[in-house]
């Protein structure tokens, strides 16, 4: 009932947004898709629309190799020197800011941010895309997560800017592993397909501040507050504060549409909606969850 609300107030602004064509076989995306699924820290998860159809996750996709990475890594230290967390205050495929910061990227959640963790995930585990997909599937419950391959082929064809950024950061001596390997792993593990019913779950060690489905312990309390905090202030781009602003949750967007949204010790939203703002986030899904929010009062302030 709560999510029908949000989801027809979503419709009933004049905005829909423009679906992201520059990776060609997500300009296929269904412009009038919207589905929305919340799921509670107990595991209980409820849905309305297309709650159930599986998307491009893109850089939803960050948020599980940032935790992943963290997790594996002896205390983070050696990750945090590699990636900055603040914002960019710039668009999610920015190269500008790389050069006078020496091919330190910024935060964890833009392109060149997201292939530092990458490489560290992939010296970590040799198979970033397989930890992310496993990760997803056992949260999930769905063994039916998987990369689309035509995807990923289709952004390596077209992806010159994150090649220029990883061979950047490789010229500044920021990447662990060669170059290709590591934008193979990132166009991968952005081309997973899962539906706002899996990313839902799968985020929900985040409200559990750091505690898996099975009850084992991925993050300490403290690093899961750590991840929620860059989600707020750099998960959604330059667009973060507003979003802030709109939802009052950490989030993480992906230009397939998908948002997902936490609130630590309650549970997790994610929404889907292809169209795209500016910014590269779904029109859709943050008005409905601009609704919720509004509605509700769920949120961390
Ligand atoms: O690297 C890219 O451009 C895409 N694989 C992911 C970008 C993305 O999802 C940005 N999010 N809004």
């Amino acid at each position: 009932m709560l999510l029908q609300e949000a989801m027809e107030a979503a419709r009933r602004a004049p905005a829909r947004g423009r679906v992201a064509d520059y990776i060609p076989a997500l300009a296929q995306a269904d412009p009038t898709a919207f589905g929305m699924a919340i799921a509670t820290v107990d595991g209980a998860v409820f849905g309305a629309g297309d709650w159930e159809h599986p998307f491009s996750i893109q850089s939803v996709s960050k948020l599980f190799t940032l935790a992943l990475a963290l997790a594996l890594a002896d205390g983070g230290d050696e990750l945090w020197r590699g990636v900055g967390r603040e914002p960019s205050g710039n668009p999610f495929n920015s190269l500008v800011q790389l050069e006078s910061e020496n091919g330190i990227p910024r935060n964890p959640f833009i392109n060149a941010g997201a292939l530092v963790v990458t490489d560290r995930l992939l010296k970590l585990t040799g198979d970033a895309v397989g930890a992310v997909r496993d990760f997803l599937r056992a949260e999930s419950g769905n063994p039916a997560v998987a990369v689309d391959d035509s995807v990923a082929s289709s952004e390596a064809q077209h992806g010159h800017r994150n090649a220029a950024m990883a061979h950047f950061m490789a010229s500044y001596g920021n990447l662990r592993n060669p170059v290709d390997s590591v934008l193979a792993h990132y166009y991968a593990h952005c081309a997973i397909e899962a539906s706002c019913r899996d990313l839902a779950l799968a985020g929900l060690f985040l409200a559990r501040h750091g505690t898996r489905a099975d009850g084992s312990r991925l993050l300490s309390r403290s690093e899961a507050k750590r991840i929620n905090a860059v989600l707020l202030t750099c998960g959604t781009y330059d667009a973060a504060g507003e979003f802030a602003y709109r939802v009052g949750l950490p989030g993480k967007s992906g230009v397939g549409g998908g948002v997902l949204a936490v609130l630590p010790g309650r549970g997790t939203v994610c929404v889907w909606g292809p169209g795209l703002d500016a910014a590269g986030n779904s029109v859709l899904g943050v008005a409905a969850l601009d609704a919720l929010t509004t509605a509700t009062g769920w949120s961390v302030f």
